[in-house]
């Protein structure tokens, strides 16, 4: 992951739209010459050119400072494609049906990877009428916890925002198969196939 725009971005994205350096140039205001320094890392282009550069080269500016053109194939979007984000900085939690380009607090989230659970990470469900009681076997101090649980399944999520010396356990409805997640400040991701 970049924090600006590298010249190796910019001529992958104008190759792509078979666009000549002049072409590419003409449409942003600058000269053919200066974007060849900047696809040979010559110079870079100004701040205030990102916006106009990413929209010549038709994706969005944070896309372009990272590299990255992201297109999901799947355009209904799927829940079984869920992906979480978590920012280190605010503990802002982001969920979304495919791949995409997440910043917040100044830093590019990437997707979370879940393991399976482990025995320090173990979550147990109960049914408890309707519902299912889910618990995770963690401690709940202030510098090591459970900051949220979820329940992707085929066609609902359901989430559970949780707080140091709160409780590791919340209630969902388990309809259908899915998994269980469970997400530790300090180990990352967990889930259980249900
Ligand atoms: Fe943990």
């Amino acid at each position: 992951m970049n924090t600006y725009v590298t010249g190796a971005t910019v001529k992958q994205l104008r190759e792509k739209r078979n666009m000549t350096q002049a072409e590419l140039a003409e449409k942003i205001g600058v000269s053919s010459k200066t974007v060849s320094k900047w696809e040979t890392a010559k110079g870079l282009p100004d701040i205030s050119l990102l916006q106009p550069l990413a929209q010549a080269l038709g994706i969005s500016v944070i896309e372009l400072m990272n590299g990255e053109h992201i297109m999901n194939k799947n355009i209904s979007a799927n829940l079984t494609r869920s992906k979480f984000y978590v920012c280190p900085v605010c503990g802002n939690i982001i969920h979304t049906l495919g791949d995409t380009v997440v910043s917040c607090c100044g830093i590019t989230l990437p997707a979370l990877e879940a393991e399976d659970a482990d025995d320090e990470h173990g979550i147990t469900v109960e049914r408890v009428e309707d519902e299912h009681f889910i618990t995770v076997s963690h401690p709940m101090t202030k510098d090591h916890y459970i900051s949220f649980m979820a329940f992707v399944a085929a066609d609902r999520i359901q989430t559970a925002k949780l707080y140091p010396e709160g409780n590791a356990q919340t209630r969902f409805q388990l309809r259908g198969h899915g998994y269980l997640y469970a997400f530790c400040n300090r180990h990352g991701l967990f889930r259980k196939k249900i």
